[in-house]
């Protein structure tokens, strides 16, 4: 692993801005990153795609601080409201990315963040919260060292979001990524997330996926809580080996635009990422009966139209509702008259397939 690369060089130039901003979207993993070990080091590869309306926008303030302590100094500001409760999180994550980026000890930040979804709604911001956040300290560091290449910039801020949010790593650029070393993919890597370097059938641009909220409640298990179920998991071993396999595999399906494979190996992976949830010690269940209910239907629907939509989970009840563009009509149709039911408050969020993040 080449973290070294990422310790700074001696800044030329000094910071003469005062706030940078970035919109960063989320993702939703296609193959899933379930279990780390070390400092956010994922035990698989994982590939997403790159959502476009899901997103967080962040400017960060900076202040030079007359006397640097040995605490940060930050502040963070959601929706307009400052939100203590978050800090310690932000603090955690600068404890870790200290080392790679020095400059954030001489300053005193303010963090202004906005999502474009409602915060009740069961999507975690922390992938396009860090990525976002990320992008914005890279951004300082590049003022303060011009002759960065892009190339750098870009690993490095994918190096950082992952220190907040391994799948935080996938978010900054579309329309698919990439994380985790594997074989078959050249350039990828266990410390950050790179674009996914092969020919994409046009079937896949701008890929439909409708974010059916089922659940908006807290989640029984955070992220982190959940990953460390992998470790002494009956299943963990044979879970890696096969996300191995499955990244292999889905090369030719992304190729091809073989829509029948697609469908097969991406409920399959969200299916199995329950059935790792199922079978940990403690155990879960994160889906809901409305869940299964739209699973069902999602399964009618496919054998009585041929229509190839297909489904898959993140870490909860929510169920992403995967299509064509050319069915976006049809499919946006069922929704509305068969699936929305199941929603809370028939809620539900139209997205598609995008290109990661923007300075703004
Ligand atoms: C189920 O990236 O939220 O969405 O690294 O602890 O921040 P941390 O976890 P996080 O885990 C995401 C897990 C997942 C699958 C995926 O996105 O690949």
């Amino acid at each position: 692993m080449t973290t070294t690369k990422f310790h700074p060089e001696p800044y030329t130039q000094a910071l003469t801005t005062k706030s940078v901003s970035y919109e960063s979207p989320s993702n939703i993993a296609l193959i899933k990153y379930w279990g780390k070990h070390g400092i956010q080091i994922p035990k698989n590869p994982s590939i997403s795609f790159t959502l476009n309306n899901c997103k967080t926008t962040t400017t960060l303030s900076y202040e030079k601080r007359s006397e640097p302590g040995d605490a940060y100094e930050l502040k963070v500001i959601l929706d307009g409201k400052h939100k203590p409760g978050f800090e310690p999180k932000i603090h955690q994550f600068f404890g870790r990315i200290e080392a790679y980026l020095p400059f954030i000890k001489d300053y005193a930040f303010t963090i202004e963040t906005s999502n474009s979804f409602p915060h009740s709604s069961g999507i975690a911001s922390s992938a396009s919260g860090l990525s976002a956040l990320a992008l914005c300290l890279m951004e300082m560091e590049r003022e303060m060292q011009p002759d960065m290449t892009l190339k750098h910039f870009k690993q490095k801020a994918s190096f950082i979001a992952r220190l907040g949010s391994g799948s935080g790593c996938r978010s900054l650029e579309g329309p698919i990524m990439v994380w985790g070393e594997h074989a078959d993919v050249d350039g990828s890597s266990d410390v950050y997330g790179v674009q996914y370097p092969y020919q994409i059938h046009s079937v896949f641009d701008h890929y439909q996926d409708t974010i059916l909220l089922v659940d908006k409640g807290e989640k029984p298990v955070s992220s982190t809580v959940g990953h460390n179920l992998m470790h002494n998991h009956a299943y963990a071993a044979s879970r890696f080996d096969q996300a191995v396999e499955n990244l292999s595999r889905i090369i030719p399906i992304l190729q091809e635009g073989d829509l029948d494979g697609f469908v097969t190996l991406v409920e399959s992976e969200a299916l199995t990422l329950h059935a790792m949830m199922l079978t940990s010690n403690p155990y879960f269940i994160l889906m809901k009966p409305n869940t299964l209910h739209i699973i069902d239907k999602i399964w009618e629907y496919r054998r009585e139209t041929g229509v190839p939509v297909c489904f898959t989970l993140d870490a909860g009840a929510n169920v992403h509702v995967l299509y064509p563009e050319k069915d976006k009509e049809a499919v946006q149709e069922f929704i509305k008259n068969d699936l929305s039911k199941y929603c809370q408050d028939n809620r539900y969020i139209f997205d598609n397939v995008g290109n990661g993040a923007i300075k703004l």
